[in-house]
């Protein structure tokens, strides 16, 4: 008899308990809110003194001058030949540029209008006043010479 009891009573649900949310489901939601909650900590994570590792492609005179550029203004805060490591500017040769193809005019209005922060933690970049007009397209074909051979883009 006392057995009885007490599988009826293990069957009780506690009154504080709605009926209609299982635990499972409960459990369901707990654990896609934390899924949420982590994605959005890795989008916005801290990607600071990352380095990337890249190839660096044959160079015709016109991307030579953008390198030198390059590596004399940009180096500062996006490494040599744009492979990060340092602590105010994010690589520029990462795969993470492979979800943003920036394009040429992105890239010029970067050098042109600086850039708020956005996509990393580094804090803003600010306009590349010492960059001509000439300059700034010699930096881009780099750029891009840069980018053909390490598969982030064009
Ligand atoms: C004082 C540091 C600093 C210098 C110098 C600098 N940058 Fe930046 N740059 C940054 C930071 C920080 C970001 C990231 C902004 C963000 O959070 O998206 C950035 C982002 C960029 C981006 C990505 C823009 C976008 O739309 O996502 C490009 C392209 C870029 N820089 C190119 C250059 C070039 C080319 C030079 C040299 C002419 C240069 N930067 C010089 C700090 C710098």
């Amino acid at each position: 008899m006392p057995k009885e009891n007490d599988q009826n009573n293990r069957r009780e649900v506690a009154p504080d308990v709605p009926r209609n949310k299982s635990p499972i489901i409960r459990m369901a939601t707990v654990l896609s809110m934390v899924v949420i909650a982590s994605i959005f900590v890795l989008y916005k994570t801290d990607r600071r003194s990352i380095k990337a590792y890249i190839n660096i492609p044959e160079l015709n005179a016109v991307e030579m001058r953008g390198r030198e550029a390059f590596n004399n203004v940009c180096a500062g805060c996006h490494g040599v030949n744009g492979t990060g490591d340092t602590d105010i500017g994010p690589p520029l040769m990462h795969p993470y540029y492979r979800t943003i193809l920036l394009s040429d005019e992105a890239i010029i209005k970067a050098i042109r209008q600086g850039t708020p922060e956005d996509k990393w933690k580094y804090g803003h970049m600010p306009a590349q006043v010492d960059v001509s007009n000439e300059q700034a397209l010699e930096i881009v074909a780099f750029y891009n010479a840069l980018r053909r051979v390490n598969s982030l883009g064009k």
